[in-house]
């Protein structure tokens, strides 16, 4: 069995007998004129199917008494003429046998075909509201049975959310999955590498870019995960900083931040260092915080232990950090629990020390736990991927140390829970202090 059809088998065990799920690849994109966007299929669809090809739909009837489960796809139909223009298709036969679907249709069949699924079905299983044409479809495919009553065909009387089954699977990997995040993360972690190699004072950010995406292409990633962050100097204090066309200055820190995507499944990783290859006294003061905080993170990744640990870990070592240097009025505050009550540290450090990572860079799943009391934060699950991403970002003030101006630092791994604690997928990347430089000096 491939891991798509295993995975298909679960929500449809999870489903009421007889109840219909409908789940449809995301629609393409028309840039101007006859140029598209480059397409990417929706996540959900591709994690039940492996199918990449638009216009697609899958539909899966559960099991209801001796009558088995069956799965559908819907598919664009061979054409010759099209497939001269825009390459290969399966077509629905094909598709079947590769993608081991019980049944599949052209989708020109969609709505004749779903009048009869629906009919008599108890429920319907689909995500509402995330494609505003497609819902106009569900519902004329409800009208349709609707309009049969007469002849004693009953609608479905009751619809459920189809996504949340799917998201509580999506957060823990398996195997299939678990090896190809490592291919991405090792992509990645190798384009980090090439990127500090290549650096050197003077050099536009976007040259830097090149490089990360010159590593991910020719090792047969599809693109990059999520826009590339190339930040020197100043820009690093921009969390999201795009515009990648500065020209370096001796002196300064670079922060990247860019994954691929290998597969279908997203790298995200960080590294800071110096374009010039030395840390400077305070460049490395506050490197080393920040990693310590990050290592911090990384030890309460554990089995059993909730979510928010790692966020809390990393941020008592920021925040004693920020004390000891002098970025926070040690006179003022006294401890580390009165920064946190007074969220003084926010000014330093704003943002999450990680998220769920798989298909989507930001991953699906909730970070709590929705069925306790007060929906505490979840207990970490062997087979969860996720970052840790802990940093510091200072904008100058005349309470801050100039020495530590405009320095932006974040250090990013992807890790997948283990038995044993957190198993780090994007350690190609150089990350101490020592490793850094000779890295550099190296090249
Ligand atoms: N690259 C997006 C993030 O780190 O969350
Ligand atoms: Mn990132
Ligand atoms: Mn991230």
């Amino acid at each position: 069995m491939t891991p798509f059809a295993a995975r298909r088998a679960r929500p449809v065990e999870a489903m009421e007998p007889g109840a219909v799920a409908v789940l449809a690849t995301a629609p393409g994109t028309v840039r101007n004129g006859d140029a598209d966007y480059p397409y990417r299929h929706d996540s959900y669809f591709y994690y039940l199917s492996g199918f990449t090809e638009p216009e697609s739909v899958l539909v899966l009837v559960a099991a209801q008494g001796s009558t088995p489960a069956r799965s559908i796809l819907f598919c664009r139909p061979k054409d010759v003429e099209r497939e001269i223009w825009d390459g290969f298709r399966h077509g629905p036969e094909a598709a079947r046998t590769a993608f081991g679907f019980d049944e599949a249709w052209p989708v020109s069949e969609l709505d004749a075909q779903m009048a009869c699924l629906l009919a008599n079905a108890p429920a319907l299983y689909y995500a509402i509201a995330q494609n505003a044409a497609l819902d106009a479809q569900v519902a004329g495919w409800l009208k349709a049975v609707r309009a049969q009553s007469r002849s004693g065909v009953t609608a479905p009387g009751r619809s459920h959310h189809l996504l949340a089954l799917l998201d509580e699977m999506r957060l823990v990997k398996d195997e299939s999955e678990q090896a190809l995040m490592a291919r991405a993360a090792a992509i990645s972690g190798g384009a980090h590498a090439r990127a500090m190699r290549a650096a050197r004072p003077g050099m536009f950010e976007y040259e830097l870019e090149a490089e990360l995406l010159h590593e991910f292409r020719r090792h047969g990633a599809q693109a990059p995960a999520y826009t590339p962050i190339v930040a020197s100097g100043a820009n690093a204090c921009i969390l999201h900083y795009s515009a990648n066309n500065t020209q370096t200055r001796d002196g300064d820190l670079v922060l990247i931040d860019a994954g691929c995507e290998f597969d279908s499944y997203a790298a995200d990783i960080t590294r800071t260092f110096p374009v010039n290859g030395r840390f400077s006294e305070p460049q490395k003061r506050l490197y080393e915080l920040v990693l310590r905080a990050q290592e911090a993170a990384l030890a309460a990744i554990v089995p059993g232990r909730p979510y928010s640990d790692v966020h809390d870990a990393a941020v008592n070592v920021l925040v004693e950090g920020m004390l000891e240097h002098g970025l926070l009025d040690r006179a003022k505050y006294g401890s580390v629990d009165n920064v946190l009550a007074e969220r003084a540290h926010t000014r330093f450090y704003m943002h999450g020390t990680g998220h769920w990572l798989g298909l989507d860079v930001h991953d699906t799943g909730s970070y709590r736990d929705l069925a306790r009391e007060g929906k505490p934060s979840r207990p970490l699950v062997p087979g969860m991927a996720l970052t840790v991403e802990p940093g510091i970002y200072v904008r100058p003030g005349p309470d801050v140390p100039e020495q530590f101006w405009h320095i932006g630092i974040r250090i990013e791994d992807d890790v997948i829970v283990g038995d044993a604690g957190a198993r780090v997928l994007s350690d190609a990347a150089p990350k101490t202090v020592p490793d850094i430089e000779a890295a550099m000096k190296g090249a």
